[in-house]
């Protein structure tokens, strides 16, 4: 396992929240475990990093990044595993694709001591705070923002790096209800489609506004070029079954770089199953649609896991209806040795799980 040795200093709370939590409805997002971890940037220099109760944060509204969207995040998940332990799946995957992210908008990389060493002390003070029920976890959320008190553009000399966590359980509920986007576009090649940035996820609100109130959940993003090839479904990566094959499209710039998406694809390969990653046309879903070729169709995250998608609003007057998801082959047996990996219950033979106790 690997140690890090970093200096935190801490001020603990002294009385947990935890008696507030309904446990048996924990929905997503909306419970804050005790604490939270913060560390300070200034002048090229990381200045302080600190554990302390996890509340608000007094800011000045004329703090960069809530002017220049200099503001980046992760997701990630703490599982009890069957033994009692607490584990993290893949957790320096997220701390690279967090650097990837601060390279894009000029912001200085966070290092491993930081971004992991902050973490796994954070989830040893609140290790009571992860949940052991089924498809139950504690999300992560790291994020880091720019925090000088300037108005001119340029990038920030100040940053703030903070960690804080929720019990969760699913995202969505239900089988996913997803309208192809023919109006909005979510990224451009040489823009930042692969950044995980607050922007990406601001200029996709209206859209999916719009398709909610046409009884969809959320919409699947088209490529900006031709219009045509599906890039990602709302904040999920996207998967079709066509003829027995699983297909996702290539990342390249455009598309977010999927943590849960990269494991899919490597356990469907380990699994024996058909696996192409390669451009997927608007019109072939449909032809494979009309041909009863199109199986299944699912989304992948770390909120999400994986998603069943029952219902593609093609346009107008085509609605993609799939089969009942019980009936499928593929996603639920992926996310069934996804979950069993998740929290021990068979052996991890991609090395995956990061052991904390
Ligand atoms: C995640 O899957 O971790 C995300 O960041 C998506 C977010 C909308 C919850």
């Amino acid at each position: 396992m690997l140690t890090y040795s970093i200096d935190i200093k801490k001020s603990l709370i002294s009385k947990s929240k935890i008696k507030e939590v309904d446990f048996k409805d924990l929905g997503f997002g909306k419970y804050f475990a005790d604490h939270m971890f913060v560390a300070k940037y200034k002048e090229g220099e990381w200045i302080s990093t600190e554990i302390l109760p996890y509340g608000d944060i007094l800011v000045s509204p004329a703090m960069s990044a809530l002017h220049y969207g200099q503001t980046i995040f992760e997701g990630m998940k703490a599982y009890r595993n069957v033994e009692g332990g607490i584990q993290l799946f893949r957790p320096l995957k997220n701390w690279r694709r967090m650097n990837t992210s601060a390279e894009r908008l000029a912001m200085p990389p966070v290092p491993e001591e930081i971004f992991m060493g902050g973490l796994i002390e954070l989830l040893k003070i609140d290790h009571q705070w992860i949940p052991s029920g089924e498809g139950e976890s504690l999300y992560i959320r790291p994020f880091y923002i720019a925090s000088d008190t300037f108005v001119g553009m340029r990038p920030s000399n100040e940053y703030l790096f903070i960690i804080f966590t929720c019990p969760v359980s699913a995202y969505y509920a239900n089988p996913v209800k997803v309208k192809l986007e023919k109006n909005f576009i979510r990224a451009t090649p040489g823009g930042v489609g692969y950044v995980k940035m607050g922007g990406n996820y601001a200029r996709s609100m209206l859209a999916t506004e719009l398709a909610k109130r046409e009884g969809y959940d959320n919409v699947i993003w088209i490529d900006s070029q031709e219009y045509r090839y599906v890039e990602e479904c709302g904040t999920m990566n996207i998967f079709f079954v066509i003829n027995d094959t699983i297909i996702t499209p290539p990342t390249s710039g455009t598309i977010l770089e999927g943590i849960t998406r990269e494991s899919v694809i490597e356990l469907a390969q380990d699994l024996g199953f058909n696996v192409e990653i390669r451009r997927l046309s608007k019109e072939e879903i449909l032809e494979s649609y009309q041909q009863g070729k199109l199986q299944e169709c699912f989304g992948t995250g770390t909120a999400a896991s994986i998603s069943p998608i029952i219902k593609i609003g093609y346009d107008e007057n085509i609605d993609i209806q799939l089969d009942d998801p019980k009936n499928w082959k593929y996603a639920p047996q992926l996310q069934k040795t996804l979950n069993a990996i998740r929290i021990s219950a068979i052996p991890d033979r991609f090395h995956w799980i990061f052991p904390i106790s």
